[in-house]
């Protein structure tokens, strides 16, 4: 398993181009399911994820070519032959279960392995199965699989959703399209992946509105035609790297997504002392006067602070002046990174859902272990401005939701590198 050597105490300086969004990707995939005309992708990541989608669509009997380096993924499902979704490649990644709902609404059934539980939370799938049923179809759990019917089509409906899942919000306004009838989805997630999503199924032909707002209308057509679409930028990926010149020091450009994309976060970066600014290519950041300043934080659905940032940010905090209170409040296990962070000094208390930081000057370099994707990036973030040298392990994490990490920090002037495992 390969590993990241961080050399800590370089200011960074330049740009660093953003990548398309994994989590518009996932979802934008298989979109492709719903019609039997061909559907492009523009500005794809190239990432472990999008490989295992891929894997998965083929597994389908659809077809995916991957053109311009990855960069562009055309997709075609006319010969749709299996519609199950095999715990195999499921259990490798849960966004599997965003074939569901597509599948379902072109083909009437649909099984599709339970991801299980993950190092984050238990996440289940109880949102996405009562939305669906709430279209007309049945569904059923055997041996591990949900196994859904709908012989007849499917049916618009009214649904509110107890909780503004991004992932249910996704399946149902995807199952949604081809329904009979329109669908009023209340409380639906209001993420720019599903603003994404809904431009491509508009592209293809669906008819729906309210996107990026607690209520999305859905009125069913027939069928969908093939499409063309750019994929958004990767959020995540910018507020990752806004994060690193505010704990190294200097300046960096983010060259790719705005920040319209990130309100809560860029405010959060303000109130820490750091400095954002729009540019004409994206958004500069710069931290010049000393450490940052302390902040808390409480992770909500968009546009509130993303979860997918606040190990990040606590690798900020970690060294900022003061007692920063975070509370995560999408998954009842995410502070994983906070013990390999005491390894390098970092002063952290957790209970329950809050982490209480009280910053420290500076943190030192161990070797430390990632457990998910974010808290893997986290660790990296937090070598950069330590003193002497990270070794993060188990960076298959960090493969799966960032594009060559090391050669994007080390343009900026970041010591890094990556050791290859056996
Ligand atoms: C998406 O996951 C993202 N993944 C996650 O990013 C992100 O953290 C999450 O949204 C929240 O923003 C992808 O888009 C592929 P949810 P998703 O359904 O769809 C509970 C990353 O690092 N819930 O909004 O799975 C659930 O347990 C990943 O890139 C139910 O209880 O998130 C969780 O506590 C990690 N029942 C909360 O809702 C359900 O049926 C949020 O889940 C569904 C969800």
């Amino acid at each position: 398993m390969d590993s990241i050597i961080v050399t800590g105490g370089t200011e960074l300086k330049g740009q660093i181009p953003i990548a398309g969004a994994k989590n518009a990707c996932l979802a934008l995939m298989p979109a492709t399911l719903l019609s039997d005309e061909p559907l492009t992708l523009t500005n794809a990541p190239r990432l472990s994820d999008i490989k295992t989608m891929t894997l998965l669509l083929e597994s389908l009997g659809a077809e995916v070519r991957s053109m311009q380096e990855g960069r562009v993924l055309a997709m075609s499902s006319h010969d749709l032959n299996n519609l199950t979704a095999d715990y195999d490649i499921v259990r490798k990644m849960r966004a599997s279960n965003l074939v569901l709902g597509p599948l379902l609404a072109r083909a009437g059934h649909a099984v599709v392995s339970l991801p299980g539980g993950c190092a984050i939370g238990a996440r289940p799938m109880d949102l996405h199965i009562a939305g669906l049923e709430a279209l007309g179809a049945q569904i059923e759990l055997k041996d591990g699989y949900l196994h859904a019917d709908a012989p007849k089509g499917l049916k618009g409906a009214v649904i509110e959703q107890r909780f503004a899942s991004v992932g249910a919000t996704e399946n149902i306004v995807m199952a949604a399209t081809l329904a009979k009838g329109s669908t009023v989805l209340k409380n639906a997630a209001r993420e720019p992946e599903i603003v994404d999503l809904v431009k491509c199924l508009r592209a293809m032909g669906a008819q729906i509105a309210g996107e990026g707002t607690a209520t999305i209308e859905i009125q069913g057509v027939d069928r969908l035609h093939g499409a063309t679409h750019p994929v958004v930028a990767d959020r995540i990926e910018l507020g990752t790297y806004m994060i690193a010149p505010a704990i190294a020091g200097g300046e960096v450009e983010l060259v790719g997504g705005g920040m319209d994309l990130l309100p809560a976060f860029c405010e959060k970066l303000d109130a820490a002392g750091i400095v954002v600014t729009p540019t004409e290519k994206g958004i500069r950041v710069s931290r010049s006067n000393g450490r940052a300043k302390a902040v808390d934080v409480k992770t909500e659905v968009f546009p509130g602070f993303p979860t997918d940032l606040q190990a990040q940010m606590m690798a900020l905090l970690a060294t900022a002046k003061g007692t920063s209170v975070l509370e995560e409040t999408i998954f009842e296990n995410r502070f994983m990174h906070a013990p390999e962070l005491m390894r390098m000094g970092a002063d952290i208390e957790v209970h329950g859902g809050h982490a209480t930081v009280k910053g420290v000057e500076r943190l030192k370099g161990a070797p430390v272990m990632a457990t998910d994707l974010r808290a893997s990036v986290s660790l990296i973030l937090a070598g950069l401005g330590a003193e002497g040298e990270t070794m993060v392990n188990r960076v298959y994490h960090l493969d799966r939701g960032y594009e060559r990490v090391e050669e994007k920090l080390s343009a900026v002037g970041a010591r890094i590198e990556r050791v290859k495992g056996e």
